[in-house]
């Protein structure tokens, strides 16, 4: 094995990785030299921690009960009430305006995942998803931002986390499309890294060919690691930029780079500020925030028992209210500071079946029945937030903002997504005092109204597309 360094084989004997030794010594010596290349970046030492964690029965290691010791979150802006709500809201809109002309704010959008509960075979992104036309995610964001550098006169740039399950496509989706009309500098994609899957049983990294490794996406809290990796933070500093708005590429109904999250983030000099809905009912199966020990963390709902989920603080309020959107605001400084001091977010483990083959490339055998045969790792961007000293969480208009994509049917499917795009189409619509059928589906372009008022105006100017009707519905659209 004269390609492999002898530290490696070495590592690789401590940690008992009998199947990538045997691998490497059947293995020409070029692709001894690529595996060993991939296998440098492996932190052994971290990956055996987990998988012994992971493998002792959980009575050998009782967790802490951190919902036991969660409160509500403290800090925390709800949806306006009152007047004086109204008038906070107003100027927290007005201070994220300012900042987004002023080209302190850029999007960033994660779009490295896998897909597996909606079963598309393409990256996320372009899943057709506009009720009328078929408009894919991607494009609904591109719109959105191009409508908002047009009103703010702004540079707004974009980054576009990928992963090797996605990059090529993404990238190659959006030279098809001229980049829908933004100009490509302004755009960025970046790759984030990948984790090895383990064989559950005895912690040996999988093969998914010979040479190569069963590898997976590293989740999206492989976002920060990815953004100082590609060169970004130093990137978006040069350019000024101070505000990260981050949200997920499965959810179309997010207002992107919005104006009044940015300005209460900016008002309250919060390094981590949280986009919240309120969970429809204890048992909604959402992660929740808590102020938790002085700080803000997510609570997953299968932590938390039945009874737990319907706790109530003395106001007679949920204690678990605040149902994680995933749309977020960092500040560029807080996750630079976080790599700088190298940091790392947790590695939180799910048990999956994976196809795998023994070190001559034979099929190993998996269970007929489903059951797992290997541990897969993801980092979670969420797990920043108890990192932060300052947070804040600000409540979001559920039916406006939260309509994701992330099953075949039933809830937050596609099905649920159009029919939400079309009703709030239909609502502005109404809000301009044209006839609205309820039979029929609604689609409008974000480059039309960004917001009721927007669509509203333009109805009074006389400036409203003509409203085009298809076999499919009303669509009322501009070009780029
Ligand atoms: P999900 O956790 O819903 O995962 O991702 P997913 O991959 O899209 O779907 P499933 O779980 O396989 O069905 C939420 C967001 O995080 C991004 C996704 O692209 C989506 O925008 N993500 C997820 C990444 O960017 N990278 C990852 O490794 C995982």
């Amino acid at each position: 094995m004269s390609s492999v360094p002898a530290k490696l084989l070495q590592t690789l004997q401590q940690h008992h990785q009998h199947r990538l030794l045997a691998c490497l010594q059947l293995l020409p010596p070029a692709q001894q030299m690529a595996l060993s290349a991939t296998l440098a970046d492996v932190d052994f030492d971290l990956l055996q921690a987990t998988w012994l964690s992971a493998s002792q029965p959980a009575d050998d290691h009782p967790s802490v009960d951190r919902a036991a010791l969660a409160q509500a979150p403290s800090r925390v802006v709800r949806q306006p009430v009152s007047a004086a709500d109204h008038q906070a809201w107003a100027l927290a809109r007005s201070l994220g305006e300012q900042a987004i002309s002023a080209g302190t704010v850029a999007v960033i959008t994660v779009a490295g995942g896998q897909g597996t509960r909606l079963g598309f075979e393409h990256p996320k992104g372009l899943f057709p998803i506009g009720p009328v036309t078929d408009r894919t995610l991607f494009q609904i964001f591109a719109e959105q931002i191009l409508a908002r550098r047009r009103r703010h006169r702004a540079d707004l740039p974009w980054c576009i986390m990928t992963s090797d399950a996605t990059h090529e496509e993404t990238v190659a989706f959006f030279q098809q499309h001229q980049y829908f009309g933004l100009t490509p500098d302004s755009l960025h994609f970046f790759r984030q890294g990948s984790l090895p899957a383990m064989d559950a049983a005895t912690g040996q990294l999988l093969l998914a060919a010979p040479g190569q490794l069963a590898l997976s996406p590293d989740g999206h809290g492989g976002l920060v690691t990815a953004l100082a990796r590609a060169g970004l933070l130093e990137l978006l500093q040069a350019r000024g930029v101070q505000h990260l708005y981050y949200h997920q590429v499965d959810n179309p109904t997010a207002i992107v780079a919005d104006p009044a999250l940015l300005g209460f983030h900016i008002q309250q000099q919060s390094q981590a500020t949280t986009c919240v809905v309120c969970k429809t009912s204890p048992t909604e199966r959402m992660g929740v925030l808590v102020d938790l020990q002085g700080r803000t963390e997510i609570i997953e709902y299968s932590e938390l028992t039945a009874e737990q989920a319907a706790g109530q603080d003395q106001n007679g309020q949920w204690i678990f209210w605040a149902g994680n959107t995933a749309i977020h605001v960092f500040d560029r400084q807080f996750l630079a500071s976080f790599c700088e001091a190298g940091r790392q977010l947790p590695l939180h483990i799910a048990r999956k079946q994976v196809p795998s083959v023994d070190e001559t490339g034979q099929p190993l055998p998996t269970a007929t029945d489903g059951q797992p045969n290997a541990i897969k790792l993801e980092r979670f961007i969420f797990d920043a937030l108890p990192a932060a000293t300052n947070t804040l969480i600000v409540e979001g208009h559920r039916e406006r903002e939260f309509n994701p994509v992330k099953n075949k049917s039933g809830s937050d499917s596609a099905d649920t997504c159009r029919a939400a795009l079309s009703r709030i189409a239909a609502e502005w619509l109404q809000a301009t005092g044209l006839p609205v059928d309820p039979q029929t589906v609604y689609e409008l372009s974000p480059l039309v109204a960004l917001d009721v008022n927007e669509l509203v105006n333009h109805h009074q100017q006389g400036t409203l597309p003509t409203i085009t009707r298809t076999t499919a519905g009303c669509v009322i659209a501009t070009a780029p």
